[in-house]
């Protein structure tokens, strides 16, 4: 049976006994409506760890003015059935006022520098402080020894190893695959918004970043790949926020530079924003 925790001390004396008997602790931080993708990070996290415990909290901190925090899908009875399935052992569900005690204006902030600067970052400027806030106070909520993050958000995976090794968490983090619907459209809670159209169309991206992939790997210049895919996104009926090549750390390679490179999109179709990306060597 899956616990469900809303009061912190309960939670981390539920953590401390486990720890008691020697057992490792995994936790899986997440804004719920789960699908998939979720669900392996929770499997993965069973690999690593003798308990896992998952968070479910949509966090306003990590949204802009005009993003979509109020109609974010909620579905916590859905939620808690499929994380019990996938093998998760405790649920914490904190409140916005257990996340932020003195108010969101108030609260201290963790702001992640380098790393930030770009893509996500420049796109939805404030999002990653919310993100390295909020993970930084799960992280001491919870106090696992290791934390799973999924690849899908390719640069929040970095962001949070930075701040991890930066402010020295004892915790070890570890990047699950990005899990996909059999079209290749990379699963998210935010495909919802989406019409039964408009999911066929975005599996155009997958392929996008695929023909990007193969465009560097093949030595074509790096700047003229990224600029192909932007025209061919706009073309298809995006509105494309980048698509570009990058080094693993997100720096720029050189045009014709070889070794491991990620390429990354970004775009909306209609209201919805789409994230992907692909990892590969060139
Ligand atoms: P959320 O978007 O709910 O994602 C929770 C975790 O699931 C993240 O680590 C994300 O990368 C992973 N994930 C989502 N879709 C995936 C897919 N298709 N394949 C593999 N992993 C996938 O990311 C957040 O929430 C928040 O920013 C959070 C870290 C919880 C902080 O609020």
């Amino acid at each position: 049976m899956i616990e469900t925790f809303t009061d912190l001390e309960l939670l981390r004396e539920r953590v401390r006994s486990w720890k008691r008997d020697g057992l490792r602790v995994a936790f899986v931080p997440t804004m719920g409506n789960l699908h998939d993708g979720h669900f392996s990070l929770v499997r993965l996290a069973r690999e690593h760890a003798d308990r896992v415990v998952a968070s479910v909290f949509v966090n306003p901190t990590q949204f802009g003015p005009n993003e979509d925090f109020a109609r974010y899908p909620r579905t916590p009875g859905a939620d808690a059935r499929g994380l019990e399935a996938a093998g998760c052992d405790a649920l914490w569900l904190p409140s916005v006022e257990a996340m932020y005690p003195y108010g969101v204006e108030a609260t201290v902030r963790v702001q992640v520098p380098d790393v930030t600067s770009t893509l996500e970052g420049a796109s939805r400027p404030g999002h990653f402080d919310g993100v390295a806030t909020v993970v930084s106070r799960l992280f001491n909520q919870v106090q696992p020894d290791v934390a799973v993050f999924g690849r899908k958000d390719y640069q929040q995976l970095a962001v949070v190893r930075y701040m991890v090794r930066d402010l020295a968490f004892p915790i070890a983090i570890v990047g699950a695959d990005i899990v996909r619907e059999a079209n290749g459209l990379a699963m998210s809670s935010r495909n919802q918004y989406l019409s039964d159209e408009e999911r066929e169309q975005a599996a155009q991206i997958r392929r996008c970043l695929a023909t990007m992939a193969e465009a560097i790997a093949a030595g074509r210049p790096r700047e003229a790949v990224e600029s192909e895919a932007t025209k061919r996104l706009v073309e298809a009926g995006f509105q494309p926020d980048y698509a570009v090549v990058r080094r693993p750390d997100l720096t720029e390679p050189a045009n014709h530079e070889t070794g491991s490179m990620v390429a990354l999109i970004a775009a909306r179709l209609g209201r919805t924003r789409l994230i992907d990306n692909l990892e590969f060597t060139a």
